[in-house]
């Protein structure tokens, strides 16, 4: 029985192999953040820029207290095998674990395996995990779309910022951008909070600097 993730749901804890030895997944998080993705198959051009792409950003996302653990349905052989191609054409060091996860115990507990798609091969999701252990983003591309790491690490500075400030971030925000002050906080409270000011465009739509810069 192949689950269904939704955004705050308790992210499902297991133990599987990985290129990096038996991890327990949340004891491997820690307090800290963490980002899930699967890829459909090993030795697949696409999905070898994707593993590169992700160990260059191993800074991005330590700086963040994030860390990050690939999966597909390919047994830990492929994946050490495949590993010496992506460091050589990617010119990388894969430098995060890779779960092997033949048997799909992963894979069916946060549903990535889309049957309509491809009833054997995982499709490109990615969860991100609070240190809370809840589902904070989920997101799915197909086989044929390489996804954008950048926008991954975005998501995350958005959630760490909203984590902490009554604030929103608008469409293609990035850090250190003006955000969004939330409805819910009046301007009485709104000026004691962003101190920094904020510009009212419409009563339910009001902007502010990024408050923790
Ligand atoms: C790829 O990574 O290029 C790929 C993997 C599985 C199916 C199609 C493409």
């Amino acid at each position: 029985m192949t689950a269904n993730i939704r955004l705050g749901d308790d992210a499902p804890d297991f133990t599987a192999e990985t290129t990096e030895g038996k991890i327990n997944f949340y004891d491997y998080l820690g307090d800290g953040w963490g980002v899930l993705f699967s890829h459909p198959k090993d030795y697949t051009p696409v999905c070898t820029t994707e593993l590169g792409t992700v160990a260059k950003l191993k800074g991005e996302f330590t700086k963040r207290n994030a860390k990050v653990i690939g999966l597909s349905v390919d047994p830990i052989d492929s994946h050490n095998g495949w590993v010496k191609d992506i460091n050589e054409t990617q010119h990388t060091t894969v430098n995060f674990p890779i779960i092997a996860d033949p048997d799909r115990t992963v894979a069916d507990l946060y549903g990535m395996i889309h049957p309509n798609a491809d009833d054997t091969l995982t499709v490109r999701s990615v969860f991100i995990v609070g240190p809370d252990k809840k589902v904070k983003l989920t997101l799915t591309y197909p086989a044929s779309t390489g996804r954008n790491f950048q926008e991954i690490l975005r998501v995350i500075d958005s959630l760490q910022l909203t984590a902490g400030y009554k604030v929103s971030t608008p469409a293609d925000w990035k850090e250190g951008e003006d955000v969004i002050i939330v409805p819910a906080v009046s301007d009485e409270e709104a000026k004691e909070r962003f101190p920094k000011g904020f510009k009212t465009l419409k009563p339910y739509l009001r902007i502010t600097p990024q408050p923790n810069k």
